[in-house]
């Protein structure tokens, strides 16, 4: 662990005791102030506000337990504390090397019927970004073990904001954005993949803009041991109520708990500007520090993989063929290979080589493993045994060349969601992993949960996602988790796990109705709020019939061949997929180039242009080095950027090489006109980026050797 320091100021101040409703309790930073107050009948209710502007209007707290108690009923104030904290840490990767925790912390004492009754803590931090809070169930004897069938959090907002939303589905975040008032949220019309969804039911985080220019973001912190929090929207008051994920019981009990415990945190991330809400580091602040002492490990790093080719149908995971073969009753041994399976020796041989040649440091091979003939039925609980690689696939050799190269292979776990048999096999398939030189794993959780009627997003999958992170930082493993609840900072206690997926990632665009130019401009207001995600951008063919015509006729991806480079800055990972073949990038070296050169890691970032849906422009500085990376995105409109280049260090000159949309660029019609223009600059120097319909642009900023 890097060192964690400075503790500069920690006050704390008991507020006595105090039996009634009697005066409301307050706690600010800066502009945002919170309120608590028990309200006529003892019911607990809070209020945020941004300076003058109200934020959250007084709102619901509490839980309703399985025996029918909870902390719903009225409640008596029995004391509160202040507390005021400012401190510096250092992630262990991350956008920026110190991340400031400052905030006003108010605890609220409450007791539950007469004494001794059952005590509740609802503990807030005010930070100068937005507000966190949490209940807090005390060691008690009257409240041992509990059941919470619901969660009473309200935010009450004051008006039809604006909102950037998908469907609060259980098992997936894999949709595109809707950006409607909250009056017209309705998830009913949206392309659906697995929806589960009531119509007003929305997934978190859940960006939104008010008519009178707030950004105000809701999503949680540190989900631990509880299912996820979706919004039920009230679409006539305007009003969210927090809906937990249930369980497989079918009684609409949401979480297990024994005090004490603690719920995770409920955030609230609000800024009259929107490149604050990106820069936020609110969540990360909620969350626990690492108890990891030797993090040296970690490699925040970039891949290529088997993997693209066969998204497009270039290739497949599976080694058998399958035509004409009744699956269940057959051994795959017996099977005749099908001539297209994708992670053969001699084709990851060939990413080896290139990404070798590239400064690309590992290389995923999905497929490798026996048991992708009958995977995606979900209805056998044996799927994969994640280590029995196929005939073709030489584990041994590979891990030589590999070795020899100077390259990492990324393991791949697909559990097909027989998520008993992963656990069963897990601690094998890591032994597997180490004996042959892996230390990344992607994992993935495709189809419906077993143990049968579990969610993706469940307590019991939390736990899973939580105990699987904590098993691999034991092992020394570095994770990158698909299908998994989307993340709430909990990368800063376990820094091995890089990335998630849990959004609609680049993949979309291979093999659906895609994804609109305006996603990426969304995504990092909704699910990066959370933490990092392997988008896997870097797809350079972007018609994609060259690779297939019978399959992909006319399909491409929704995008300019430039934008796909910015978004190694726009989309912020430690994990970042160079996603295309080789063979796409060998026609392309020039704007590979900018692959090769830019970080995962980052000393700096500056948030210099920003609005969901529209724009996005990201400048960071490289970790440990005085070499910067910018990126600039549009939605389905073309823009010119003017960048600043202030944040270079003053006196040095800089080679900008620019990436840019070239003549005529369209994600439509020309995606793949691009060009490349060198120019000396300095911290006095500004650009006009000029953004294609679709587009982007990425630069390189490397000092000029005297
Ligand atoms: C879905 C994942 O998102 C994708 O990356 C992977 O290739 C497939 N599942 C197969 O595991
Ligand atoms: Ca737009």
């Amino acid at each position: 662990m890097r060192n964690f320091l400075l503790v500069l100021l920690l006050l704390t101040a008991a507020h006595g005791a105090r039996s009634q409703a009697a005066a409301p309790l307050t706690a600010r930073l800066d502009k945002v102030s919170l309120t608590f107050a028990l309200g006529p009948n003892g019911q607990p209710a809070y209020s945020v506000s941004y300076g003058t502007k109200p934020v959250v209007k007084a709102s619901r707290l509490g839980l309703a337990f399985a025996d029918g108690k909870g902390f719903d009923s009225p409640l008596t104030v029995l004391g509160s504390e202040i507390k005021d904290v400012d401190e510096t840490w250092q992630p262990v990767w991350g956008e920026v090397k110190n991340i400031r925790n400052h905030y006003q912390q108010l605890t609220v004492h409450l007791r539950q019927g007469a004494a001794p009754g059952r005590l509740l803590d609802v503990v807030f931090r005010v930070f100068a970004d937005g507000v966190g809070f949490r209940y807090e169930f005390p060691r008690q004897p009257s409240l041992a073990y509990f059941t919470v069938q619901d969660e009473l959090t309200e935010f009450n907002l004051p008006a039809n904001h604006k909102a950037f939303w998908i469907p609060g589905d259980y098992d997936s975040n894999e949709y595109t954005y809707t950006t409607s008032r909250l009056s017209e949220v309705n998830t009913t019309p949206i392309e659906v993949i697995q929806l589960k969804s009531a119509p007003y039911r929305v997934q978190t985080p859940l960006m939104l803009k008010s008519d009178d220019g707030l950004y105000v973001n809701i999503h949680e912190a540190a989900l631990v041991n509880y299912p996820a929090m979706m919004l039920n929207v009230n679409t006539q008051t305007f009003g969210l109520t927090s809906q937990l994920v249930p369980d497989a019981t079918g009684t609409g009990a949401k979480a297990y708990l024994q005090a004490p415990e603690h719920t995770p945190w409920r955030t609230i991330v609000v800024s009259d500007n929107a490149p604050a809400v990106l820069a936020s580091k609110l969540i990360l602040n909620l969350n626990e520090p690492t108890k990891l002492a030797e993090t040296s490990w970690i490699k925040p790093q970039k891949f290529v993989g088997v993997w693209w080719e066969m998204h497009v149908n270039k290739a497949s995971w599976n080694y058998a063929d399958v035509s004409n073969i009744k699956l269940a009753d057959t051994d795959w041994n017996a099977l005749k290979p099908n001539g297209h399976h994708g992670a053969n020796t001699a084709n990851v041989k060939r990413y080896i080589d290139f990404a070798a040649q590239h400064k690309i440091e590992g290389v995923l091979v999905e497929g490798w493993n026996v048991g992708w003939e009958d995977w995606a039925g979900n209805w056998k609980e044996e799927v994969f045994d994640f280590v029995t690689p196929y005939p073709d696939f030489d584990v041994r050799e590979l891990q030589q060349y590999a070795a020899g190269k100077g390259v990492k292979l990324i393991m791949h776990h697909e559990t097909s969601s027989s998520v008993t048999n992963y656990e069963r096999r897990q601690d094998e398939a890591l032994r597997f992993m180490k004996q042959h030189g892996y230390d990344a794993v992607k994992t993935g959780y495709v189809g419906r949960i077993i143990p049968r009627g579990e969610h993706h997003d469940g307590q019991w999958m939390v736990n899973h996602y939580n105990r699987t992170a904590a098993n691999m930082a034991r092992q020394q493993i570095m994770v990158d988790m698909h299908e998994a609840v989307r993340p709430t900072g909990l990368h800063r206690t376990y820094p091995n796990w890089l990335a998630n997926e849990a959004a609609r990632g680049n993949e979309f665009n291979a093999w659906s109705s895609g994804n609109p130019p305006e996603h990426e401009t969304i995504l990092p207001f909704t699910r990066l709020m959370g933490g990092p995600m392997d988008y896997t951008p870097g797809i350079f063919q972007i018609q994609l019939e060259s690779w297939n015509p019978a399959r992909n006729k006319g399909r491409q991806v929704h995008t300019t061949l430039a934008k796909q480079l910015a978004l190694y800055v726009t989309m912020y990972s430690p994990l970042q997929m160079a996603a295309d073949l080789p063979e796409a990038y060998e026609k392309h070296l020039d704007a590979f180039r900018f692959i090769e050169d830019v970080a995962v890691d980052w000393d700096d970032t500056r948030i210099l242009a920003a609005e969901p849906g529209d724009y996005l422009t990201i400048a960071r500085q490289a970790k440990g080095k005085d070499e910067w990376f910018l990126g600039a995105i549009t939605d389905e409109q073309a823009r010119k950027q003017p960048v600043k280049l202030d944040f270079l260090s003053p006196g040095t000159r800089y080679e900008a090489i620019i990436y840019a949309d070239g003549h005529g660029a369209d994600w439509q019609k020309n995606p793949m006109a691009y060009r490349i223009t060198r120019q000396v600059v300095t911290s006095k120097s500004a650009l006009t980026l000029q953004l294609a319909p679709g587009g982007g642009a990425a630069v390189s900023f490397k000092p000029i050797k005297k």
